[in-house]
Protein backbone atom coordinates (compact mmCIF):
# COMPACT_ATOMS: atom_id res chain seq x y z
CA UNK A 1 0.00 0.00 0.00
CA UNK A 2 1.67 3.29 -1.12
CA UNK A 3 2.25 5.25 2.52
CA UNK A 4 1.31 8.66 1.82
CA UNK A 5 -2.19 8.19 0.99
CA UNK A 6 -5.05 8.11 3.61
CA UNK A 7 -7.45 5.10 3.49
CA UNK A 8 -10.56 6.03 3.56
CA UNK A 9 -13.47 3.32 3.80
CA UNK A 10 -17.37 3.45 4.76
CA UNK A 11 -19.83 1.44 3.72
CA UNK A 12 -23.70 0.67 3.66
CA UNK A 13 -26.38 -2.00 4.58
CA UNK A 14 -28.40 -3.17 1.53
CA UNK A 15 -31.76 -2.91 2.99
CA UNK A 16 -32.99 -0.69 -0.04
CA UNK A 17 -32.92 1.55 -2.43
CA UNK A 18 -30.80 4.50 -1.34
CA UNK A 19 -32.27 8.38 -0.29
CA UNK A 20 -31.42 11.62 -0.32
CA UNK A 21 -30.68 11.50 2.99
CA UNK A 22 -28.16 8.99 2.44
CA UNK A 23 -26.59 11.54 -0.54
CA UNK A 24 -26.83 14.25 1.84
CA UNK A 25 -24.83 12.66 4.63
CA UNK A 26 -22.14 11.05 3.17
CA UNK A 27 -22.12 10.19 -0.43
CA UNK A 28 -22.04 13.25 -1.58
CA UNK A 29 -19.09 13.62 0.61
CA UNK A 30 -17.81 10.16 -0.71
CA UNK A 31 -17.61 11.54 -4.12
CA UNK A 32 -15.72 14.65 -3.61
CA UNK A 33 -12.99 13.02 -1.38
CA UNK A 34 -12.76 10.17 -4.36
CA UNK A 35 -12.57 13.13 -6.60
CA UNK A 36 -9.84 15.19 -4.69
CA UNK A 37 -7.46 12.14 -5.25
CA UNK A 38 -5.97 12.48 -2.31
CA UNK A 39 -6.98 9.32 -0.54
CA UNK A 40 -6.99 5.23 -1.30
CA UNK A 41 -11.18 4.40 -1.03
CA UNK A 42 -13.20 1.30 -0.02
CA UNK A 43 -16.82 1.53 -0.15
CA UNK A 44 -18.41 -1.75 0.98
CA UNK A 45 -21.72 -2.93 0.64
CA UNK A 46 -22.53 -4.42 4.13
CA UNK A 47 -24.63 -7.69 3.55
CA UNK A 48 -23.38 -9.38 5.94
CA UNK A 49 -24.10 -6.29 8.93
CA UNK A 50 -28.05 -5.94 7.21
CA UNK A 51 -28.15 -9.73 7.30
CA UNK A 52 -28.14 -9.51 11.32
CA UNK A 53 -31.61 -8.16 11.67
CA UNK A 54 -32.96 -9.60 8.48
CA UNK A 55 -32.12 -13.56 8.34
CA UNK A 56 -34.88 -14.49 7.33
CA UNK A 57 -35.65 -12.02 4.59
CA UNK A 58 -32.36 -12.81 2.60
CA UNK A 59 -34.13 -11.55 -0.60
CA UNK A 60 -34.47 -8.58 0.59
CA UNK A 61 -30.72 -7.97 0.81
CA UNK A 62 -29.96 -9.99 -2.20
CA UNK A 63 -32.48 -7.44 -4.38
CA UNK A 64 -31.03 -4.62 -3.04
CA UNK A 65 -27.17 -5.29 -3.52
CA UNK A 66 -27.87 -4.79 -7.24
CA UNK A 67 -29.84 -1.30 -6.28
CA UNK A 68 -27.26 -0.01 -3.90
CA UNK A 69 -24.81 -0.15 -6.31
CA UNK A 70 -26.46 1.15 -8.84
CA UNK A 71 -27.07 4.38 -6.64
CA UNK A 72 -23.18 4.08 -5.71
CA UNK A 73 -22.61 4.67 -9.64
CA UNK A 74 -25.11 6.86 -10.32
CA UNK A 75 -23.80 9.41 -7.93
CA UNK A 76 -20.80 9.29 -9.42
CA UNK A 77 -18.61 6.67 -6.98
CA UNK A 78 -16.04 5.50 -9.80
CA UNK A 79 -14.74 1.74 -9.49
CA UNK A 80 -11.64 2.80 -11.58
CA UNK A 81 -10.72 5.35 -8.24
CA UNK A 82 -13.06 3.29 -5.53
CA UNK A 83 -13.04 -0.62 -4.79
CA UNK A 84 -16.65 -1.13 -4.63
CA UNK A 85 -17.30 -4.59 -3.02
CA UNK A 86 -19.14 -6.93 -1.47
CA UNK A 87 -18.56 -7.75 2.65
CA UNK A 88 -20.06 -11.48 2.69
CA UNK A 89 -17.07 -12.13 -0.26
CA UNK A 90 -14.39 -11.30 1.98
CA UNK A 91 -13.63 -14.11 4.58
CA UNK A 92 -11.41 -12.33 6.12
CA UNK A 93 -13.51 -9.76 7.44
CA UNK A 94 -15.45 -12.72 9.43
CA UNK A 95 -12.10 -14.16 10.77
CA UNK A 96 -10.84 -10.93 12.21
CA UNK A 97 -14.49 -10.72 14.00
CA UNK A 98 -14.00 -14.15 15.33
CA UNK A 99 -10.26 -12.97 17.00
CA UNK A 100 -11.66 -9.34 17.88
CA UNK A 101 -14.99 -10.17 19.66
CA UNK A 102 -12.49 -12.57 22.41
CA UNK A 103 -11.47 -8.40 23.05
CA UNK A 104 -15.05 -7.20 23.56
CA UNK A 105 -17.27 -7.88 26.75
CA UNK A 106 -21.23 -8.52 26.31
CA UNK A 107 -21.25 -5.60 28.88
CA UNK A 108 -19.46 -3.14 26.39
CA UNK A 109 -21.82 -4.20 23.52
CA UNK A 110 -24.95 -3.64 25.34
CA UNK A 111 -23.95 0.18 26.06
CA UNK A 112 -23.32 0.62 22.15
CA UNK A 113 -26.42 3.54 22.20
CA UNK A 114 -26.93 3.33 18.71
CA UNK A 115 -26.95 -0.52 18.84
CA UNK A 116 -28.92 0.16 21.86
CA UNK A 117 -32.05 2.25 20.19
CA UNK A 118 -32.45 0.26 17.09
CA UNK A 119 -32.82 -2.96 19.70
CA UNK A 120 -35.63 -0.61 20.91
CA UNK A 121 -37.06 0.40 17.47
CA UNK A 122 -36.59 -2.79 16.03
CA UNK A 123 -38.80 -4.07 19.19
CA UNK A 124 -35.90 -6.83 19.42
CA UNK A 125 -36.66 -7.27 23.36
CA UNK A 126 -35.33 -10.42 24.70
CA UNK A 127 -34.88 -11.94 21.65
CA UNK A 128 -31.78 -10.09 20.03
CA UNK A 129 -29.72 -11.96 17.78
CA UNK A 130 -26.57 -12.46 19.19
CA UNK A 131 -24.90 -11.32 15.56
CA UNK A 132 -26.66 -8.22 15.79
CA UNK A 133 -25.20 -7.64 19.19
CA UNK A 134 -21.85 -7.96 18.03
CA UNK A 135 -22.19 -6.11 14.63
CA UNK A 136 -20.18 -3.29 15.76
CA UNK A 137 -17.36 -5.76 16.80
CA UNK A 138 -17.65 -7.04 12.78
CA UNK A 139 -17.46 -3.29 11.80
CA UNK A 140 -14.52 -3.05 13.61
CA UNK A 141 -13.12 -5.87 11.18
CA UNK A 142 -14.54 -4.54 8.09
CA UNK A 143 -12.37 -1.04 8.89
CA UNK A 144 -9.10 -2.10 10.42
CA UNK A 145 -8.93 -4.87 7.85
CA UNK A 146 -7.96 -2.59 5.21
CA UNK A 147 -5.71 -0.17 7.80
CA UNK A 148 -8.53 2.88 7.61
CA UNK A 149 -7.78 5.69 9.16
CA UNK A 150 -10.60 8.21 8.06
CA UNK A 151 -14.35 6.48 7.97
CA UNK A 152 -17.21 9.19 6.42
CA UNK A 153 -20.60 7.91 8.30
CA UNK A 154 -23.17 9.93 9.38
CA UNK A 155 -23.25 10.84 13.43
CA UNK A 156 -25.23 7.69 14.65
CA UNK A 157 -21.47 5.53 13.31
CA UNK A 158 -19.46 7.48 16.31
CA UNK A 159 -19.95 4.53 18.53
CA UNK A 160 -18.91 1.84 15.92
CA UNK A 161 -15.77 4.03 15.69
CA UNK A 162 -15.13 4.09 19.38
CA UNK A 163 -15.55 0.27 19.66
CA UNK A 164 -12.98 -0.15 17.10
CA UNK A 165 -10.37 2.04 18.41
CA UNK A 166 -11.09 0.05 21.75
CA UNK A 167 -10.22 -2.93 19.73
CA UNK A 168 -7.64 -2.05 18.06
CA UNK A 169 -6.01 0.04 21.03
CA UNK A 170 -6.60 -3.68 23.12
CA UNK A 171 -5.34 -5.86 20.01
CA UNK A 172 -2.08 -3.98 19.41
CA UNK A 173 -1.02 -3.33 23.74
CA UNK A 174 -1.74 -7.32 23.76
CA UNK A 175 0.17 -9.09 20.57
CA UNK A 176 1.74 -6.13 19.00
CA UNK A 177 1.34 -3.34 16.64
CA UNK A 178 -0.80 -4.06 13.48
CA UNK A 179 -3.98 -2.43 13.67
CA UNK A 180 -4.93 1.25 12.64
CA UNK A 181 -6.57 3.32 14.93
CA UNK A 182 -9.71 5.17 12.58
CA UNK A 183 -11.49 8.24 13.15
CA UNK A 184 -14.72 9.31 11.52
CA UNK A 185 -15.32 11.91 9.27
CA UNK A 186 -18.94 13.81 9.82
CA UNK A 187 -21.03 15.80 7.83
CA UNK A 188 -21.01 19.73 8.82
CA UNK A 189 -23.22 20.50 11.59
CA UNK A 190 -27.32 20.58 10.29
CA UNK A 191 -25.92 19.15 7.29
CA UNK A 192 -25.85 15.27 7.95
CA UNK A 193 -29.66 15.02 8.94
CA UNK A 194 -32.63 15.38 6.91
CA UNK A 195 -36.03 14.99 8.15
CA UNK A 196 -38.33 13.09 5.60
CA UNK A 197 -41.08 14.87 3.48
CA UNK A 198 -44.03 14.28 6.16
CA UNK A 199 -41.61 16.49 8.86
CA UNK A 200 -40.38 13.75 11.04
CA UNK A 201 -36.77 13.92 12.25
CA UNK A 202 -36.29 11.38 10.60
CA UNK A 203 -36.17 10.24 6.50
CA UNK A 204 -36.46 6.37 6.16
CA UNK A 205 -38.20 3.86 3.52
CA UNK A 206 -40.75 2.16 6.95
CA UNK A 207 -41.80 6.22 7.29
CA UNK A 208 -42.79 5.58 3.93
CA UNK A 209 -41.23 9.67 3.70
CA UNK A 210 -38.10 9.15 1.75
CA UNK A 211 -36.75 10.77 -1.72
CA UNK A 212 -34.93 8.32 -3.80
CA UNK A 213 -32.23 8.94 -5.85
CA UNK A 214 -33.61 6.74 -8.57
CA UNK A 215 -36.94 8.46 -8.12
CA UNK A 216 -38.33 9.78 -11.88
CA UNK A 217 -39.56 13.25 -12.52
CA UNK A 218 -43.33 12.77 -12.25
CA UNK A 219 -42.55 10.42 -8.85
CA UNK A 220 -40.40 13.58 -7.36
CA UNK A 221 -42.94 16.44 -8.62
CA UNK A 222 -45.71 14.43 -6.62
CA UNK A 223 -43.37 13.90 -3.47
CA UNK A 224 -42.21 17.23 -3.57
CA UNK A 225 -46.13 18.29 -4.02
CA UNK A 226 -46.48 16.25 -0.65
CA UNK A 227 -44.16 17.75 1.47
CA UNK A 228 -44.95 19.33 5.12
CA UNK A 229 -45.11 22.72 5.20
CA UNK A 230 -46.80 25.14 7.47
CA UNK A 231 -50.49 23.37 8.23
CA UNK A 232 -51.25 27.73 9.49
CA UNK A 233 -50.31 29.18 6.27
CA UNK A 234 -53.85 28.15 4.33
CA UNK A 235 -54.22 31.56 2.36
CA UNK A 236 -51.43 32.58 0.25
CA UNK A 237 -52.03 36.15 1.65
CA UNK A 238 -50.96 34.71 4.88
CA UNK A 239 -48.17 35.33 6.69
CA UNK A 240 -45.94 31.75 6.94
CA UNK A 241 -43.67 30.02 9.04
CA UNK A 242 -40.08 29.15 8.06
CA UNK A 243 -39.09 26.93 11.48
CA UNK A 244 -39.90 22.83 10.99
CA UNK A 245 -41.15 23.93 7.08
CA UNK A 246 -39.27 21.43 5.21
CA UNK A 247 -39.05 23.08 2.03
CA UNK A 248 -37.03 25.63 3.55
CA UNK A 249 -35.13 22.76 4.97
CA UNK A 250 -34.66 21.34 1.84
CA UNK A 251 -34.22 24.63 0.07
CA UNK A 252 -31.13 25.39 2.89
CA UNK A 253 -29.30 22.05 2.21
CA UNK A 254 -29.75 22.02 -1.52
CA UNK A 255 -30.17 25.47 -3.40
CA UNK A 256 -26.57 27.03 -3.71
CA UNK A 257 -28.45 30.17 -4.34
CA UNK A 258 -28.45 31.33 -0.55
CA UNK A 259 -29.59 34.83 -1.19
CA UNK A 260 -32.46 33.86 -3.36
CA UNK A 261 -33.44 31.42 -0.29
CA UNK A 262 -33.64 34.38 2.19
CA UNK A 263 -35.50 36.66 -0.08
CA UNK A 264 -38.11 33.61 -0.67
CA UNK A 265 -37.87 33.16 2.89
CA UNK A 266 -38.66 36.73 3.80
CA UNK A 267 -41.70 36.84 1.45
CA UNK A 268 -42.91 33.86 2.48
CA UNK A 269 -43.05 35.07 6.72
CA UNK A 270 -44.67 38.27 5.32
CA UNK A 271 -47.19 36.30 2.86
CA UNK A 272 -47.99 36.29 -0.14
CA UNK A 273 -45.95 33.58 -1.37
CA UNK A 274 -47.66 30.59 -2.24
CA UNK A 275 -46.92 27.12 -1.41
CA UNK A 276 -47.81 25.52 -4.53
CA UNK A 277 -45.31 28.19 -5.77
CA UNK A 278 -42.58 26.87 -3.61
CA UNK A 279 -42.94 23.40 -3.97
CA UNK A 280 -42.15 24.13 -7.92
CA UNK A 281 -39.24 26.47 -6.96
CA UNK A 282 -37.95 23.36 -4.69
CA UNK A 283 -38.50 20.69 -7.26
CA UNK A 284 -36.26 22.84 -9.85
CA UNK A 285 -33.83 22.86 -7.56
CA UNK A 286 -33.91 19.15 -6.39
CA UNK A 287 -34.15 17.86 -10.04
CA UNK A 288 -31.18 20.03 -10.97
CA UNK A 289 -29.02 18.10 -8.13
CA UNK A 290 -30.94 14.70 -9.08
CA UNK A 291 -31.56 14.46 -12.89
CA UNK A 292 -28.42 13.92 -13.97
CA UNK A 293 -27.70 10.92 -11.17
CA UNK A 294 -30.71 9.51 -12.39
CA UNK A 295 -29.99 9.57 -16.13
CA UNK A 296 -26.22 7.86 -15.33
CA UNK A 297 -28.03 5.43 -12.68
CA UNK A 298 -30.08 4.18 -15.81
CA UNK A 299 -27.42 3.91 -18.20
CA UNK A 300 -25.71 1.92 -15.91
CA UNK A 301 -28.97 -0.58 -15.27
CA UNK A 302 -29.60 -1.45 -18.42
CA UNK A 303 -26.76 -3.68 -17.84
CA UNK A 304 -26.62 -5.58 -14.36
CA UNK A 305 -24.58 -8.51 -15.58
CA UNK A 306 -21.27 -5.29 -15.85
CA UNK A 307 -22.54 -4.39 -12.84
CA UNK A 308 -21.84 -7.49 -10.45
CA UNK A 309 -18.75 -8.12 -13.04
CA UNK A 310 -17.73 -4.69 -11.47
CA UNK A 311 -18.45 -6.07 -7.85
CA UNK A 312 -16.64 -9.29 -8.37
CA UNK A 313 -13.42 -7.39 -9.78
CA UNK A 314 -13.93 -4.80 -6.67
CA UNK A 315 -14.58 -7.72 -4.14
CA UNK A 316 -11.29 -9.38 -5.50
CA UNK A 317 -9.28 -6.89 -4.68
CA UNK A 318 -10.80 -6.16 -1.23
CA UNK A 319 -9.95 -9.64 -0.65
CA UNK A 320 -6.20 -9.69 -1.17
CA UNK A 321 -5.72 -6.81 0.81
CA UNK A 322 -7.80 -7.88 3.93
CA UNK A 323 -6.49 -11.06 3.64
CA UNK A 324 -2.96 -9.96 4.15
CA UNK A 325 -3.86 -8.18 7.13
CA UNK A 326 -5.11 -11.24 8.22
CA UNK A 327 -2.19 -12.68 7.75
CA UNK A 328 -0.42 -10.30 9.71
CA UNK A 329 -2.96 -10.43 12.67
CA UNK A 330 -2.41 -14.51 12.67
CA UNK A 331 1.16 -13.74 12.64
CA UNK A 332 1.44 -11.07 15.57
CA UNK A 333 -0.66 -13.76 17.79
CA UNK A 334 1.20 -16.45 17.17
CA UNK A 335 -1.23 -18.48 14.91
CA UNK A 336 0.32 -18.70 12.04
CA UNK A 337 1.39 -22.13 12.31
CA UNK A 338 2.59 -23.53 9.51
CA UNK A 339 3.63 -20.22 7.87
N1 LIG B 1 -23.07 0.46 10.06
C1 LIG B 1 -23.04 1.16 8.81
C2 LIG B 1 -24.46 1.69 8.56
O1 LIG B 1 -25.41 1.18 9.12
C3 LIG B 1 -22.61 0.31 7.65
C4 LIG B 1 -21.20 -0.19 7.76
C5 LIG B 1 -20.81 -1.51 7.86
C6 LIG B 1 -20.00 0.59 7.79
N2 LIG B 1 -19.45 -1.58 7.95
C7 LIG B 1 -18.93 -0.33 7.92
C8 LIG B 1 -19.74 1.96 7.76
C9 LIG B 1 -17.61 0.10 8.00
C10 LIG B 1 -18.42 2.39 7.84
C11 LIG B 1 -17.35 1.47 7.96
O2 LIG B 1 -24.63 2.59 7.78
Amino acid sequence: MSKAKQVVLTGDRPTGKLHIGHYVGSLRNRVKMQDSGKYKMFVMIADQQALTDNAKNPKKIQDSLAQVALDYLGVGLDPEKTTIYVQSQIPALSELNMYYLNLVTVSRLERNPTVKSEIQQKHFDRSIPAGFLTYPVSQAADITAFKANLIPVGDDQEPMLEQTREIVRSFNSTYGNVLVEPEGVFPPKGQGRIPGLDGNAKMSKSLGNTIYLSDDEDTLLKKVMSIYTDPDHIHIDDPGKIEGNIVFTYLDIFDKDKEKVQELKDHYRHGGLGDVQIKKYLFNVLNEELEPIRKRRASYAKDIASVYDMLNKGSQKANMIAAQTLAEVKRAMGINYFD
